[in-house]
Formats: structure tokens, C-alpha cells, sequence
């Protein structure tokens, strides 16, 4: 687990999850020390614990009244029913589908939800957070957000790369590494990348870009700041990637038997 100081105002808490014959998976769960402060994302079911525990120590509880959910997939909602018994004055922020999915994982007091869409607003005292679609995304409930003191935008899984086994920075990467595993990563969460035509694609990237991001802090990216037209090519480029298959059955057995 590494934790860092994105920004004054964002803590990355990241854990690692190494993928067989693939690579290192990066799962953020990030605090966002706001007047009102928010967590966003709590990682997966197994690294709970030691997640939790790591969000306490970053967190104030006087001050903490939001959880942001992304989406339901299992690695971005492992802690969220803990926090919510751990912390009773916060709120779960997701979309509606993204509730619904969430209440199939463990039933969730509907009063202690806040339902937004995008284009929707945040006040979380100091400031107005902006939620947005990110231009890729795995699940439908997805939901990113702007905020406008820090200029960080939240993308979910979107802008993801899957590291080289041993690496814990893109710092340690050239530049084509870090475009291959940008690319490879966007090929594993939405292989429909290739489908989209090229024009929607930039017109997507290109809304983004308006709102001025001087970060893009996805849910799978070693946390990291001042990349951003870094991580809009990666995007592009995976347009043209061939989708991720993985291991064949063959291989499984032929790697098993190693
Ligand atoms: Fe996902
Ligand atoms: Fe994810």
C-alpha cells in the first residue's frame, strides 16, 4: 500500500493486484480533505481492512460527511458498507442504477443516499464538484466529478494503466511503456474502445479537456499529477489497440503446470 499526497487537498490510498501473466493493477480509494471532506472509492472486498484503516488515518471525522461510489464493480466498493457503519454521519454519492447495484451487494438505507447525475453539482462547503461521464467506462452507473479548487478530475476507471510486475510509479516506465500500459489496461476494461468512432471519441476527449484538468486521477493509475495530455493519447491510442483476450484455456493449464 502507498499512500501519497496528489495534491494539498487529495490523499491517494493505492493497493496493488497483481493479474496472472498480465501485470500490477493499481485500485485507489482517494480522501478529498474539502471543507466537507468525501472519500472516493473504498478498493476491494480482500484489502478492506488495511484500506479502511489507512482512509482513518487521513480522515477527519468531524469534518467527513461523503463517500463517492464510482460504480459497483468489486474493487471500488469493498469497504463501503464498513465505512458506512464505521462513520454514521456520511452519505453514499452514486447515481441511481449505481444504488440499486449497490443494494444487491448488502442492503443500504436509502436516507443515507444521495443520488446525483451527470451535469449534477456537489457542495461540499468550499467548494461545487461537477459530475461527469468519463469517456470510458465498464459499468453504466459510472460517475466521475470535476472539482474546481484542486482542477483534479475523478475519472473512475478511466485513463487505468496496468503497470509491469514490480512496478509502483510511472516513473519508473519510458514513455512508451507507460502508453503501452495505458493501452492494454483501456483494451481489459472496455475492449468496445475499438467500436467507437474516432470523431465521438475526440469530441468526448475534447469536453473533457474544457474543463481544464491539471490532473486526472483514475481508480487504477499510480497516483500521479501534471499528465494530462499524456493520459488523453493513451485514450487514443487505445482505439486502435486489438482487444485484451487473455489466457486461453491452454495457456491456464500450460502456466499451472510450471
Ligand atoms: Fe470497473
Ligand atoms: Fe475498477
Amino acid at each position: 500500500m502507498i499512500i501519497t499526497a496528489v495534491h494539498p487537498d487529495i490523499t491517494a490510498i493505492s493497493t496493488f493486484h497483481t493479474i496472472p501473466a498480465v501485470g500490477v493493477l493499481t485500485i485507489n480509494s482517494f480522501v478529498l480533505d474539502a471543507q466537507q471532506q468525501m472519500i472516493i472509492d473504498t478498493g476491494t472486498t480482500s484489502d478492506r481492512g488495511r484500506m479502511g484503516a489507512a482512509i482513518a488515518e487521513q480522515v477527519d471525522p468531524d469534518r467527513l460527511r461523503w463517500l463517492w461510489v464510482t460504480h459497483t464493480d468489486a474493487d471500488h466498493i469493498g469497504g463501503v458498507h464498513d465505512l458506512l457503519a464505521a462513520y454514521p454521519a456520511i452519505t453514499v454519492v452514486t447515481t441511481y442504477t449505481g444504488w440499486i447495484k449497490l443494494s444487491t451487494h448488502a442492503p443500504v438505507n436509502p436516507k443515507r443516499i444521495r443520488l446525483i447525475q451527470p451535469g449534477g453539482t456537489l457542495d461540499l462547503g468550499d467548494r461545487v464538484i461537477t459530475a461527469i461521464t468519463p469517456p470510458l467506462f465498464d459499468a453504466p452507473e459510472t460517475i466521475g466529478f470535476f472539482d474546481p479548487v484542486s482542477k483534479a478530475l475523478f475519472s473512475s476507471d478511466c485513463f487505468g494503466a496496468i503497470l509491469p510486475d514490480g512496478a509502483t510509479s510511472l516513473d519508473q516506465l519510458d514513455d512508451a511503456a507507460v502508453l503501452d500500459a495505458q493501452t492494454l489496461w483501456t483494451s481489459i476494461d472496455t475492449p468496445w474502445v475499438t467500436k467507437i468512432d474516432r470523431r465521438l471519441l475526440a469530441e468526448e476527449l475534447d469536453a473533457l479537456s474544457q474543463l481544464g484538468p491539471t490532473s486526472i486521477l483514475s481508480g487504477h493509475l499510480p497516483a500521479t499529477a501534471g499528465i494530462v495530455d499524456q493520459q488523453l493519447d493513451g485514450i487514443r491510442a487505445a482505439r486502435d489497440r486489438s482487444p485484451f483476450a487473455g489466457l486461453s484455456h491452454e495457456q491456464l493449464v500450460e502456466m499451472l503446470e510450471r
